[in-house]
């Protein structure tokens, strides 16, 4: 019989620079071994006030790691940014703790936009396309496979207004 885990409160904050090693190895249990370099280093901006900051939220359970979501800012056209690395440890996903994260990271997008609108981009495995429509993202524009993947993956935008 499988054993419901205990439903601790759900907290979302901002990644420090503490918190990278927690966050390595959540990306390579969701993405896999071949994450790990990408990791290490784009994930040496959290934090850091620098022009290619990653913006990422982290999602706790007893004050341990058991989610995450990065924005940034995508400086080739103005008010957008790119959502990447949401991930959720296995033996949490399907509470929710995804949705608020990608929630979160959209409304911390309105935040950093200074116009009236801006928008949310990502490129989605086939796998998680229904996830993100649900979302509201939306898009039909194939590029190609991530590493490690087989499909190609699917441009998606999530307009919103401040
Ligand atoms: C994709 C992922 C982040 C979803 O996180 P999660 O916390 O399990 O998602 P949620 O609990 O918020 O899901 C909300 C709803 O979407 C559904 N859902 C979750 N993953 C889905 C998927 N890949 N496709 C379609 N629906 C999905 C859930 O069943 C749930 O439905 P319900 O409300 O009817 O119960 C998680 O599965 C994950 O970490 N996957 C591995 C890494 C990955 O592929 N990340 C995305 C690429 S950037």
């Amino acid at each position: 019989m499988s054993q419901r885990l205990p439903m601790a409160p759900l907290k979302i904050r901002r990644a420090t620079p503490e918190d990278t090693l927690a966050l390595i190895e959540l990306a390579v249990e969701a993405f896999g071994e071949s994450a790990r370099a990408i990791a290490e280093d784009e994930f040496q901006t959290i934090g850091q006030a620098v022009r290619c900051q990653l913006h990422m939220l982290v999602a706790l359970k007893d004050d341990v790691i058991i989610g995450m979501a990065s924005l940034c800012e995508n400086y080739s056209y103005i008010d957008t940014y790119c959502l990447a690395w949401v991930a959720v440890k296995k033996e949490h996903q399907g509470q929710g703790i995804g949705t608020s994260l990608v929630r979160d990271s959209i409304e911390l997008a309105k935040t950093l936009t200074e116009r009236k609108h801006g928008c949310v981009m990502l490129v989605s495995a086939d796998r998680n396309l229904a996830y993100y429509t649900q979302l509201g993202f939306k898009g039909q524009t194939q590029i190609h496979p991530y590493i490690d993947e087989t499909s190609n993956g699917t441009i998606l935008t999530y307009i919103f207004k401040t």
